[in-house]
């Protein structure tokens, strides 16, 4: 159940801010590997990681590793870490070279997929309306999008970060619909905080979070109370707690800090 809590002004309107009365969401750490490691070194790793995971933990986790290596790595995972990729293609196959198709990854046991990632927005010129499509696509074969928004420094700096977030998820609704968030999950990731080891306060990433699940919530409130919101951006062992503490952080993505078991199983089992 959401409740409104207060109200904000927002670039002349104003926005509800909600809380949560009855939290329901588990929490959620998916390790983004980016082109990192090779075959020995991701078995290794992700063996780490299923080895330091208590059964009873109530943390989800999952993995991204390159995806050259997802396959291979199904019998490391044993159910008991979800596979990712890093990426997922606008199309279901064809003549689309270096692309990988959701219908790939759902085949070798892939269950998640980043979308929109800033690195794919920026390095590689995704746009808002292509990430949308690869999101669809996700979602038509029943794979988990992780859908990656945030602002750079200077768009925070001139007062633009809402809207940029606005542009970034509005692409997505308008072709996949706010029902689609019930089998999605977005990562809020501010630019200046990826690989910069400058992180967000934990009260800077709770007002952003918030503002994303009021954002949802105007268009369906019972989406928006069960969306899982993860941050990314610099998170270590030593601020995951603050983080994810936050009533509206639900667990985090993590780069540099998830090519370490012991980093990472920290950051999944933070209190
Ligand atoms: P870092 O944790 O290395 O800042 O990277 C965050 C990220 O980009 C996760 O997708």
């Amino acid at each position: 159940m959401l409740e409104v809590q207060g109200k904000r002004r927002y670039n002349g309107g104003i926005y509800l801010v909600l809380r949560e009365s009855n939290m329901t969401r588990r929490r959620l750490v998916v390790g983004n590997w980016k082109m990192n490691g090779d075959h020995a070194s991701s078995q290794k790793l992700l063996a780490e990681i299923v080895a330091g995971l208590p059964a009873d933990t109530k943390t989800d986790v999952g993995v991204c590793p390159p995806a050259v290596y997802i396959a291979g790595l199904a019998a490391t995972a044993a159910g008991r870490v979800h596979l990712g990729a890093q990426n997922v293609a606008d199309q279901d196959a064809g003549a689309f070279t270096g692309e990988i198709s959701a219908p790939m990854l759902k085949d070798i046991g892939c269950s998640l997929a980043l979308v929109g990632h800033s690195e794919r927005r920026a390095i590689y010129g995704e746009t808002d309306a292509l990430v949308a499509a690869r999101y669809a696509k996700a979602i038509g074969h029943g794979v988990t999008p992780i859908l990656c928004v945030g602002e750079t420094l200077e768009e925070r700096e001139s007062d633009r970060t809402f809207k940029v977030i606005d542009d970034q998820i509005d692409a997505v609704m308008a072709t996949s619909g706010v029902g689609s968030l019930r089998q999605a999950v977005i990562a809020y990731e501010p630019v200046w905080a990826i690989g910069t080891g400058r992180t967000a306060s934990a009260e800077q990433a709770q007002e952003v979070h918030a503002y994303i699940r009021s954002k949802i919530a105007a268009l369906d409130a019972d989406v928006a109370s069960t969306l899982q919101i993860l941050y990314g951006g610099s998170v270590k062992a030593d601020n995951a707690a603050a983080l994810f503490s936050q009533p509206d952080v639900d667990g985090g993505l993590i780069g540099g800090a998830s090519l370490d078991a012991a980093s990472f199983l920290a950051i999944c089992l933070a209190p």
